[in-house]
């Protein structure tokens, strides 16, 4: 892991801040953990400098640089921590003992969780996707009372068309600041005297050619329908029977690495009703999808669903199979160094003789990289836009 600590000053005090990346990308390695729009929150807080005990709820804090320069404060303010990412959890968490600070004295959730209590400020970070920032202010309204503070900011090139319109129907009167350094605030009041309305998430549709009903909660990719880079890959799948072992009882170790809603791994399960499939995501709704969606489908079998980085805490050599469909952005940051890490790490989780499936867009080189991993490829399947590879782990 690198961690490179760059110094973030704030109104509430000196911190350090880093991304703790896994990945071998100078890039991503080398960008700051926040970004204007923190600085921008951060002064307008300063500014008004909540007195002690106000309670705060902070979404979105992508590596905890609201959470870390509130927590300096001194006495302190109370903060509940809410993220769909189960990255930013542990970067939140590293960045604060990073700074000496205990995590012990903020309240965790995930993006799934009831959060009980009111809140003088609701701080959100807006995320680029309009529909989990819907499902987020349908979620934590009941925090809110007309004294609530509520504050959005995000970086104008990265906001949602519609966040505005949003806040005004969730949640009351909405008005923005002027943008600096390209970042913006959104103060919202909470009126929720004529508020009505629940949350349209989970979504469901039927997966073409079965009966399997699936689910999508609001962060899940590809959430209104398949995505034809996954019909592609469903309609390329490995035949996994022959990766049956001799006295193996017809057993077999898959796992479905970036899963979403676990439709890959579902396939997987209906092909090979002896298979054991392991699903891992770093999102909490998109492991809650899967299960979901696992649990309808087959509900006397078991399988296991693991939130991770990539698959860092597999178990060495445990996999036949290992089927990935790889993002190509992490939060704001677009390129293939995710990839990269869940191909390092499937490697590592694979037996002699392996073997990893990955759909990807023809452009994007995955080709060489697990070449140069592996040292071989096989393009199983191609179409004018994507490309179904198989790397096999050799001695
Ligand atoms: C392109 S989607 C594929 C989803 C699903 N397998 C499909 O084919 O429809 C990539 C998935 O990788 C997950 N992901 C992104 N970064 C990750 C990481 N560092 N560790 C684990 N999963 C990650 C995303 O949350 C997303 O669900």
């Amino acid at each position: 892991m690198v961690t490179l600590a760059t110094c973030f000053r704030t109104g509430f005090g000196e911190v350090t801040l880093s991304r703790h990346s896994r990945t071998n990308s100078r890039k991503e390695q080398n960008l700051r953990p926040w970004d204007a729009a923190d600085e921008l929150l951060l002064a307008h807080l300063a500014e008004q400098m909540p007195a002690p005990g106000k309670r705060f709820l902070i979404v979105n804090d992508q590596y905890g640089a609201l959470t870390v320069a509130l927590t300096t404060a001194s006495p302190g303010y109370p903060i509940h921590f809410a993220t769909d990412s189960f990255l930013s959890q542990q970067a939140a968490r590293r960045n604060l003992a990073g700074n000496d600070l205990s995590d012990a004295s903020i309240s965790w959730h995930t993006s799934l969780d009831n959060i009980e209590g009111e809140m003088d400020y609701l701080l959100i970070k807006l995320p680029r996707s309009l529909a989990l920032l819907e499902d987020q202010l349908y979620r934590y309204r009941q925090v809110c009372t007309p004294n609530t503070r509520v504050i959005a900011a995000g970086m104008v090139k990265y906001m949602p068309a519609g966040v505005f319109k949003l806040l005004e129907k969730i949640l009351g009167h909405t008005q923005t600041s002027l943008a600096k350094k390209k970042a913006r605030l959104i103060f919202c009041a909470p009126d929720l005297s004529d508020k009505t309305g629940t949350s349209p998430y989970p979504i469901s549709y039927r997966l073409e050619n079965t009966d399997y009903q699936i689910d999508n909660h609001a962060n899940v990719f590809s959430r209104d329908s398949l995505d034809i880079g996954t019909r592609f890959f469903l309609a390329n799948l490995p035949i996994l029977e022959a990766h049956i072992e001799p006295g193996q009882a017809g057993e077999i170790n898959i796992a479905d690495l970036g899963c979403g809603n676990g439709i890959v791994g579902l396939m997987a399960a209906q092909r090979c009703p002896n298979a054991k499939i392991d699903f891992y995501d770093e999102s909490f709704m998109a492991l809650a999808s899967a299960k979901s969606n696992f649990y309808r489908a087959f509900p006397d079998r078991s399988a296991r669903f693991i939130i991770d980085d990539c698959m860092s805490s597999a178990a060495a050599g445990h996999y036949q199979v290992i089927l990935c469909n790889p993002p190509f952005h992490q939060q704001n940051v677009v390129g293939d160094f995710v990839a990269q890490l869940m191909f390092r790490d499937a490697k590592k989780a694979l037996r002699q003789g392996g073997e990893l499936w990955v759909i990807g867009n023809r452009h994007l080189g995955y080709f060489n990289s697990l070449k140069r991993l592996f040292g071989n490829c096989l393009v199983v399947a191609a179409n004018n836009k994507f490309a179904v590879l198989k790397a096999s782990r050799h001695p």
